[in-house]
Protein backbone atom coordinates (compact mmCIF):
# COMPACT_ATOMS: atom_id res chain seq x y z
CA UNK A 1 0.00 0.00 0.00
CA UNK A 2 2.91 2.62 0.87
CA UNK A 3 5.03 1.27 -1.85
CA UNK A 4 2.76 3.14 -4.32
CA UNK A 5 1.71 6.02 -2.20
CA UNK A 6 1.59 10.10 -3.94
CA UNK A 7 2.41 12.64 -2.12
CA UNK A 8 1.93 15.77 -2.69
CA UNK A 9 4.93 17.30 -4.50
CA UNK A 10 7.57 18.99 -1.42
CA UNK A 11 7.17 15.75 -0.03
CA UNK A 12 9.02 12.57 0.36
CA UNK A 13 8.18 9.33 2.62
CA UNK A 14 10.29 7.17 4.97
CA UNK A 15 7.63 4.25 5.70
CA UNK A 16 8.69 2.13 8.99
CA UNK A 17 6.35 -0.79 9.85
CA UNK A 18 7.32 -0.46 12.90
CA UNK A 19 9.41 2.61 15.09
CA UNK A 20 9.27 4.30 19.02
CA UNK A 21 7.93 7.65 17.75
CA UNK A 22 7.76 9.16 14.42
CA UNK A 23 8.34 12.52 15.97
CA UNK A 24 11.54 11.14 17.19
CA UNK A 25 12.68 9.70 13.95
CA UNK A 26 12.22 12.94 12.45
CA UNK A 27 14.30 14.62 15.14
CA UNK A 28 17.04 12.52 14.18
CA UNK A 29 16.79 13.21 10.45
CA UNK A 30 16.46 17.00 11.18
CA UNK A 31 19.43 16.93 12.96
CA UNK A 32 21.55 15.14 10.71
CA UNK A 33 20.37 17.70 8.05
CA UNK A 34 17.62 16.09 6.36
CA UNK A 35 15.59 18.88 4.69
CA UNK A 36 12.03 20.30 4.92
CA UNK A 37 9.50 17.71 3.63
CA UNK A 38 10.45 14.60 4.82
CA UNK A 39 7.32 12.62 5.92
CA UNK A 40 8.34 9.24 8.48
CA UNK A 41 5.21 7.28 8.55
CA UNK A 42 4.75 4.34 10.75
CA UNK A 43 2.99 1.38 10.68
CA UNK A 44 3.24 0.80 14.91
CA UNK A 45 4.80 3.38 17.00
CA UNK A 46 6.23 1.58 20.31
CA UNK A 47 6.23 4.62 22.25
CA UNK A 48 4.14 7.19 20.35
CA UNK A 49 3.46 10.16 22.66
CA UNK A 50 0.80 13.08 22.83
CA UNK A 51 0.58 16.13 24.13
CA UNK A 52 1.48 16.16 28.12
CA UNK A 53 3.32 13.37 28.29
CA UNK A 54 0.24 11.07 27.18
CA UNK A 55 0.33 8.11 24.85
CA UNK A 56 -0.81 7.83 21.85
CA UNK A 57 -1.75 4.11 20.68
CA UNK A 58 -3.66 2.98 17.45
CA UNK A 59 -4.27 -0.02 16.59
CA UNK A 60 -2.38 -1.02 13.17
CA UNK A 61 -3.41 -0.08 10.04
CA UNK A 62 -6.40 1.77 12.12
CA UNK A 63 -4.02 4.78 12.52
CA UNK A 64 -2.77 6.95 10.52
CA UNK A 65 0.51 8.08 12.48
CA UNK A 66 2.90 10.56 10.60
CA UNK A 67 5.39 13.29 11.10
CA UNK A 68 6.42 16.35 8.70
CA UNK A 69 9.63 17.82 9.12
CA UNK A 70 9.13 21.39 8.65
CA UNK A 71 12.28 24.42 8.70
CA UNK A 72 9.98 27.71 8.31
CA UNK A 73 11.49 30.43 7.06
CA UNK A 74 9.51 32.75 9.31
CA UNK A 75 11.04 34.05 13.14
CA UNK A 76 11.32 31.56 15.75
CA UNK A 77 8.35 33.53 17.74
CA UNK A 78 5.99 32.70 15.27
CA UNK A 79 6.58 28.84 15.25
CA UNK A 80 3.47 28.27 17.79
CA UNK A 81 1.15 29.26 15.10
CA UNK A 82 2.03 26.38 13.46
CA UNK A 83 -0.03 24.42 15.54
CA UNK A 84 -2.84 26.11 14.32
CA UNK A 85 -1.99 25.81 11.15
CA UNK A 86 -1.36 21.68 11.52
CA UNK A 87 -5.06 22.00 13.11
CA UNK A 88 -6.63 23.72 10.20
CA UNK A 89 -4.92 21.28 7.53
CA UNK A 90 -5.85 18.31 9.29
CA UNK A 91 -9.72 19.31 9.54
CA UNK A 92 -9.47 20.48 5.89
CA UNK A 93 -7.29 17.15 4.40
CA UNK A 94 -10.42 15.25 6.05
CA UNK A 95 -13.23 17.27 5.05
CA UNK A 96 -12.07 15.66 1.91
CA UNK A 97 -13.34 12.42 3.22
CA UNK A 98 -16.52 13.51 3.38
CA UNK A 99 -16.78 14.82 7.22
CA UNK A 100 -17.40 18.18 8.80
CA UNK A 101 -14.24 19.11 10.72
CA UNK A 102 -13.62 20.90 13.80
CA UNK A 103 -10.53 22.28 15.34
CA UNK A 104 -10.26 22.14 19.19
CA UNK A 105 -7.51 25.24 19.95
CA UNK A 106 -4.82 24.87 19.86
CA UNK A 107 -4.55 21.37 17.87
CA UNK A 108 -6.93 18.60 18.29
CA UNK A 109 -9.62 17.77 15.54
CA UNK A 110 -12.69 16.64 16.40
CA UNK A 111 -16.25 15.66 15.04
CA UNK A 112 -19.30 16.43 16.73
CA UNK A 113 -17.83 16.89 19.86
CA UNK A 114 -15.51 13.33 19.58
CA UNK A 115 -11.80 13.50 18.47
CA UNK A 116 -10.68 12.45 15.64
CA UNK A 117 -7.28 13.43 15.57
CA UNK A 118 -4.33 14.82 17.76
CA UNK A 119 -1.51 16.60 16.38
CA UNK A 120 2.02 17.35 18.51
CA UNK A 121 4.12 20.05 17.15
CA UNK A 122 7.60 19.83 18.49
CA UNK A 123 10.27 22.43 17.46
CA UNK A 124 14.21 22.38 17.11
CA UNK A 125 16.92 24.53 17.02
CA UNK A 126 15.90 25.25 13.68
CA UNK A 127 13.36 22.97 12.63
CA UNK A 128 9.56 21.91 13.46
CA UNK A 129 7.82 18.29 13.38
CA UNK A 130 4.66 18.22 13.51
CA UNK A 131 3.15 15.00 14.59
CA UNK A 132 0.13 13.80 13.55
CA UNK A 133 -2.30 11.03 14.51
CA UNK A 134 -5.34 10.18 12.87
CA UNK A 135 -8.42 7.47 13.69
CA UNK A 136 -8.79 6.37 10.19
CA UNK A 137 -10.13 2.67 10.39
CA UNK A 138 -11.09 2.43 13.95
CA UNK A 139 -14.54 1.06 14.79
CA UNK A 140 -14.01 -0.23 18.40
CA UNK A 141 -12.53 1.92 20.82
CA UNK A 142 -11.20 0.82 24.24
CA UNK A 143 -14.05 1.76 27.11
CA UNK A 144 -12.69 4.56 27.84
CA UNK A 145 -12.37 6.52 25.59
CA UNK A 146 -15.03 5.43 23.25
CA UNK A 147 -17.31 8.24 24.46
CA UNK A 148 -15.21 11.15 23.23
CA UNK A 149 -13.02 9.66 20.70
CA UNK A 150 -14.38 8.84 16.86
CA UNK A 151 -12.49 7.48 13.20
CA UNK A 152 -13.50 8.22 9.70
CA UNK A 153 -14.95 4.86 9.78
CA UNK A 154 -17.23 5.37 12.07
CA UNK A 155 -18.17 9.12 10.54
CA UNK A 156 -18.18 7.92 7.48
CA UNK A 157 -19.17 3.82 7.45
CA UNK A 158 -15.98 2.95 5.52
CA UNK A 159 -12.27 3.92 5.81
CA UNK A 160 -10.78 5.90 3.12
CA UNK A 161 -7.24 3.93 2.48
CA UNK A 162 -4.50 5.15 4.73
CA UNK A 163 -2.28 7.18 1.83
CA UNK A 164 -5.17 8.83 0.74
CA UNK A 165 -5.75 10.77 3.98
CA UNK A 166 -2.12 11.33 4.20
CA UNK A 167 -1.68 13.34 0.96
CA UNK A 168 -5.01 15.05 1.74
CA UNK A 169 -3.61 16.39 5.33
CA UNK A 170 -0.07 17.45 3.57
CA UNK A 171 -2.01 18.97 0.64
CA UNK A 172 -2.72 21.41 2.92
CA UNK A 173 -0.29 21.78 4.99
CA UNK A 174 2.04 23.77 3.06
CA UNK A 175 -1.20 26.48 2.42
CA UNK A 176 -1.06 27.42 6.13
CA UNK A 177 2.17 26.75 6.78
CA UNK A 178 2.75 29.67 4.69
CA UNK A 179 0.51 31.78 6.46
CA UNK A 180 1.75 32.16 10.22
CA UNK A 181 3.94 35.64 9.17
CA UNK A 182 1.77 38.18 7.39
CA UNK A 183 -1.34 35.81 6.24
CA UNK A 184 -1.93 35.18 9.79
CA UNK A 185 -5.69 37.01 9.69
CA UNK A 186 -6.66 35.21 7.00
CA UNK A 187 -5.28 31.29 9.00
CA UNK A 188 -7.39 32.96 11.86
CA UNK A 189 -10.23 33.65 10.21
CA UNK A 190 -10.52 30.06 8.80
CA UNK A 191 -9.33 29.07 12.45
CA UNK A 192 -12.23 30.55 13.77
CA UNK A 193 -14.68 29.60 11.38
CA UNK A 194 -14.18 25.84 12.37
CA UNK A 195 -13.48 26.77 16.38
CA UNK A 196 -15.00 23.42 18.26
CA UNK A 197 -15.12 25.41 21.60
CA UNK A 198 -16.36 29.13 20.91
CA UNK A 199 -19.69 29.90 22.69
CA UNK A 200 -19.43 26.18 24.33
CA UNK A 201 -18.99 26.05 28.76
CA UNK A 202 -15.54 24.82 28.93
CA UNK A 203 -13.28 24.14 32.40
CA UNK A 204 -9.67 24.10 31.38
CA UNK A 205 -6.25 24.11 33.66
CA UNK A 206 -3.42 26.85 32.88
CA UNK A 207 -0.57 28.38 34.85
CA UNK A 208 -3.33 30.49 37.09
CA UNK A 209 -4.94 27.35 37.91
CA UNK A 210 -8.42 25.63 36.89
CA UNK A 211 -10.27 28.10 34.76
CA UNK A 212 -14.47 27.45 34.37
CA UNK A 213 -16.46 29.78 31.75
CA UNK A 214 -17.38 30.51 28.23
CA UNK A 215 -15.07 30.13 25.27
CA UNK A 216 -15.46 33.22 23.64
CA UNK A 217 -13.33 32.84 20.56
CA UNK A 218 -9.37 33.33 19.27
CA UNK A 219 -7.67 36.34 19.95
CA UNK A 220 -5.62 38.00 16.87
CA UNK A 221 -2.34 36.35 18.31
CA UNK A 222 -4.14 33.11 18.15
CA UNK A 223 -4.71 32.46 21.90
CA UNK A 224 -7.85 31.36 23.26
CA UNK A 225 -10.16 33.60 25.06
CA UNK A 226 -12.21 32.33 27.95
CA UNK A 227 -14.99 34.56 29.60
CA UNK A 228 -14.90 34.14 33.28
CA UNK A 229 -16.80 35.72 35.91
CA UNK A 230 -13.77 38.05 36.87
CA UNK A 231 -13.80 38.84 32.74
CA UNK A 232 -12.10 37.86 29.64
CA UNK A 233 -9.01 35.82 29.94
CA UNK A 234 -6.32 35.42 27.21
CA UNK A 235 -5.03 31.61 27.31
CA UNK A 236 -2.19 30.86 25.43
CA UNK A 237 -0.99 27.84 26.81
CA UNK A 238 -3.38 25.21 28.60
CA UNK A 239 -3.75 21.61 30.16
CA UNK A 240 -6.40 19.45 29.10
CA UNK A 241 -9.88 21.21 27.88
CA UNK A 242 -13.11 19.89 28.60
CA UNK A 243 -16.23 20.84 27.95
CA UNK A 244 -18.30 21.63 30.89
CA UNK A 245 -20.56 19.00 31.81
C1 LIG B 1 -2.37 14.54 21.11
O1 LIG B 1 -3.54 14.35 20.82
O2 LIG B 1 -2.04 14.76 22.30
C2 LIG B 1 -1.31 14.51 20.05
C3 LIG B 1 -1.17 13.12 19.46
C4 LIG B 1 -0.09 13.08 18.41
C5 LIG B 1 0.18 11.66 17.94
C6 LIG B 1 1.10 11.61 16.76
S1 LIG B 1 1.15 10.01 16.01
C7 LIG B 1 2.50 10.50 15.04
C8 LIG B 1 3.39 11.35 15.89
N1 LIG B 1 4.33 10.54 16.63
C9 LIG B 1 4.12 10.61 17.95
O3 LIG B 1 4.79 10.02 18.82
N2 LIG B 1 3.10 11.43 18.20
C10 LIG B 1 2.55 12.00 16.99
Amino acid sequence: MWQEAELPAGFRLDFRESTGSTNDDVREAARTGASAGLVVVAERQQAGRGRRGAAWICPPGEGLAFSVLLRPSEPKSLWPRLSLAAGLAVAEGLDRHGVAAEVKWPNDVWIGGKKIAGILVEAGEDFVTVGIGINVGVTNFPEMLAASATSLALECGDAPELPLVLASVLERLPVWEAKIGADFDELLRRFRERCALTGKQIRLTCADGVLAGEAAGIGDGGELLIRTPEGIRRIVQAEEIRLAE
